[in-house]
């Protein structure tokens, strides 16, 4: 017999061994590469969409950069977007006008933008881990409704959301003013997509299948914490990278319950945002289910719930948020916009220095946290000035 055959043979008796074993393959994947060795990733693109608990990730990711020493892409001068809404440039980034030829990279852009993957590319390294977050596009809407009331057209006339739905045509008109992508669509905006456009199959798929292209990871804000569980694995992090203070989250008294019609109607209304994240949710739960097991995943959503109780009992004074007139320390006093009333949370008073520093970055809002990197960054520039008022 032949080398050949005899290794047929084998890899034949390999197979019917598993199979009847019922041996899970992923049993044996530690034989092969041990992920844990590797150094945790540094190069990180976070498409932030708008109202899908991604003020959080930004506070992630911003203390991931300043204690790694790291640099991030940081709004131009006063800016406290990367141009949004306009499609990404590389102008928008601070210290790139200058710099004609493009030669800085940097390891982490994360703020505001629509996705505008050419230049996107052009200041950040070839092996960035690209990833973002999407919402359930009900409350995602309700959500725009509230914050963008008095700043989206199509919102400003609408008593209520359920108003604005029973009728949108009355209220929306697409090209009225780039202040309505709020209003429709916003996370397919977001990626750099057309909002306004039919949801027809064949557009849907394309886009879709860029998105799966561009993307290393789409995660759920309607499953925070398993999203954490997830990026920390793919990121090979720590688990105090990834452990968070709720920011950004609006006081209970300023949610509306939408009635079972309007969010059907939320759900055509915004039927790409709605496909998108069918499609997503889908993926998300697949690659959960593939990295972890369920006890694994039980265990490690424990570890991630009892750190952030830790962290709360050291670091603020009540776990429950804030109105903003009772945060007392202004530079933990979130923005606050349309009807939104955003909360923020106190420290405990009497902290030693370097737990101060670590509380108070756990809990500073996403403006004030932009402005101290900011200036660690280019301590020669005019620092940002923060206006944390309704509009
Ligand atoms: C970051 O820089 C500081 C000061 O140079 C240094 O002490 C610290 O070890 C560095 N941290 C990392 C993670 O490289
Ligand atoms: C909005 O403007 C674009 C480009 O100017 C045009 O193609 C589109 O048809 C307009 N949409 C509506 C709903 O008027
Ligand atoms: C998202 O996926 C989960 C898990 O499969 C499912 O239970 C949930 O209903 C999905 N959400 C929506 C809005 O489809
Ligand atoms: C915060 O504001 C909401 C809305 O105005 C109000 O209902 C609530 O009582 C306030 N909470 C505190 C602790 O003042």
């Amino acid at each position: 017999m032949s080398f050949r055959v005899v290794l047929l043979f084998l890899v034949l008796a390999v197979f019917l061994l598993v199979g009847f074993l019922h041996v899970d393959l992923r049993l044996l994947m530690p034989l092969f590469k041990d992920k844990a060795q590797e150094p945790p990733v540094t190069n990180i693109m976070f498409l932030k969409t708008h109202k899908t608990a991604s003020s959080t990730i930004l506070n992630i990711l911003y203390r991931f950069s300043e204690s790694h020493n790291l640099s991030t892409a940081l709004p131009e001068g006063s800016r406290v977007h990367l141009g949004y809404p306009w499609l990404f440039m590389t102008q928008y980034v601070e210290g790139l006008k200058q710099d004609r030829r493009l030669q800085h990279h940097f390891n982490i852009m994360c703020n505001h933008l629509r996705f505008n993957f050419p230049e996107v590319q052009k200041v950040m390294p070839s092996d960035t881990f690209y990833f973002s977050i999407l919402r359930n596009p009900v409350f995602q809407l309700e959500s725009s409704f509230i914050y963008y009331k008095s700043y989206a057209p199509a919102f400003q006339r609408a008593k209520s959301l359920d108003d604005f739905l029973a009728d949108p045509g009355r209220y929306y008109k697409a090209n009225v003013s780039l202040n309505n992508v709020y209003a429709k669509n916003n996370m397919w905006f977001d990626f750099g997509f057309d909002n306004n456009a039919p949801a027809d199959e064949d557009y849907v798929r394309k886009c879709l299948a860029e998105v799966e292209q561009r993307f290393h990871l789409v995660l759920i804000a309607d499953y925070f914490d398993e999203s954490m569980v997830l990026l920390r694995r793919r990121l090979r992090w720590q688990l105090d990278d990834i452990v968070y203070f709720k920011l950004n989250v609006r006081s209970q008294s300023t949610v509306s319950r939408l009635t079972p019609e309007s969010q059907e109607r939320a759900q055509r209304w915004c039927a790409l945002d709605w496909q998108l994240y069918q499609h997503f949710n889908r993926t998300f739960w697949a690659q959960l289910h593939a990295e972890l097991r369920p006890h694994q995943l039980t265990e490690e959503l424990e570890q991630l719930r009892a750190r952030q109780r830790e962290l709360t009992a050291l670091c603020l004074q009540d776990p429950e948020s804030k109105n903003s007139t009772h945060v007392v320390d202004r530079n933990l006093r979130p923005y606050q916009s349309g009807e939104a009333k955003i909360l923020g949370y106190n420290l405990r008073p009497g902290l030693d220095t370097t737990t101060l520093g670590f509380c108070q970055r756990m809990a500073m809002p996403e403006l004030q946290h932009m402005a101290h990197l900011y200036s660690l960054q280019f301590p020669n520039k005019t620092p940002k000035a923060i206006s944390i008022r309704k509009k």
